[in-house]
C-alpha cells in the first residue's frame, strides 16, 4: 500500500547555520512526536545536505531540491545525482515549477534527471502542475497528463514504482491560495488514472501523490483526508519547525 509522506521544500532559504538549526528542530520535534502516521522528509539547498545529514536521525528523510542532467564533467556550477547521493540524501525534488519556469527545464531534461537520480537510488519527488491560465481555460487535466507522459512514461513499471509524485498547481504556490480539497482530489484521481492506464492499477494504487501549494496546518487535515491525496510538499510552512510539524501531525 502507498505511503503517506510530508516533505518540506526549503527552496532558496536559510543560511547554513539557520538551516542546520531548523533541521535539528524538526528532527527533535519528530523524535518527540507521539503518533506520526507518515514519512517525513526535508529537501534542502545543496550546501546544506552534508551538514544536515550529520545532525538528523534515520527517522527524518533528507533530499535535494534538484540535480544535474549530466552525471559528471565540465558543467560549471551543477551538482550531480551521485554528488547528492554521496551526502546521505535519499530524495531529490525534480521538475518543480520554479525550475521549469525560471531555468527552462523541459520534459526532455527532466527525463534525464529522473534516470540519473534513479541510477543513484535516489527517490525522485517529481512535480507536475498547471499555471493559472490552464486552470481557467479548462486544460489543466491535459497539461498534467502531458507532463507525466513526456518525462516519465519511458520508465519501466519497476522504476515508475520508485517515484513520488507531487501535484503543485502553480497558481497556489506561495500565493496563500490553496487548491480546494475537492480540486486536489479531482486532479490526484486523474493522475492515478493516467498511471493506471499505462502501468496498471497496482502501480497506480501504490504511487504516493502529494499535494503542494500553500499547504499549512490549518488546511492540511482537509486535504489529506481525500482518498487520493497522500501527503504534502510544503514550501513556506516548512521553514518553521512548529508549522511543519503541524502539517506532519495532520495525518
Ligand atoms: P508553498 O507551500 O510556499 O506554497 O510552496 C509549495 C511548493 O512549491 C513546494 O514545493
Amino acid at each position: 500500500m502507498r505511503k503517506n509522506i510530508v516533505a518540506g521544500n526549503w527552496k532558496m532559504n536559510t543560511t547554513l547555520a539557520e538551516g542546520v538549526g531548523l533541521a535539528k528542530d524538526v528532527n527533535e520535534a519528530l523524535k518527540n512526536a507521539a503518533d506520526v502516521k507518515c514519512d517525513v522528509v526535508i529537501c534542502v539547498p545543496f550546501t546544506h545536505l552534508a551538514p544536515v545529514a550529520a545532525v538528523i536521525d534515520g527517522k527524518l528523510g533528507l533530499g535535494a531540491e534538484n540535480c544535474a542532467d549530466h552525471v559528471k564533467g565540465a558543467y560549471t556550477g551543477e551538482v550531480s545525482a551521485p554528488m547528492v547521493a554521496s551526502t546521505g540524501a535519499k530524495y531529490v525534488i525534480l521538475g518543480h515549477s520554479e525550475r521549469r519556469q525560471y531555468y527552462g527545464e523541459t520534459s526532455a531534461i527532466l527525463k534525464e534527471k529522473v534516470n540519473l537520480a534513479l541510477a543513484e537510488n535516489l527517490t525522485p519527488i517529481f512535480c507536475i502542475g498547471e499555471v493559472l491560465e490552464e486552470r481557467e481555460n479548462g486544460t489543466f487535466l491535459d497539461v498534467v497528463t502531458r507532463q507525466i507522459r513526456e518525462a516519465l512514461f519511458g520508465l519501466s513499471a519497476e522504476d515508475f514504482g520508485k517515484l513520488i509524485l507531487a501535484y503543485e498547481p502553480v497558481w497556489a504556490i506561495g500565493t496563500g491560495k490553496t487548491a480546494t480539497a475537492d480540486q486536489a482530489q479531482e486532479m490526484h484521481a486523474h493522475i492515478r488514472g493516467v498511471i493506471a492506464e499505462k502501468y496498471g492499477k497496482e502501480v497506480a494504487d501504490n504511487c504516493s501523490i502529494l499535494y503542494g501549494g500553500s499547504c499549512k496546518p490549518s488546511n492540511a487535515k482537509e486535504l489529506f483526508a481525500k482518498a487520493d491525496v497522500d501527503g504534502g510538499l510544503i514550501g513556506g510552512a516548512a521553514l518553521d519547525a512548529a508549522s511543519f510539524m503541524g502539517i506532519v501531525t495532520a495525518f
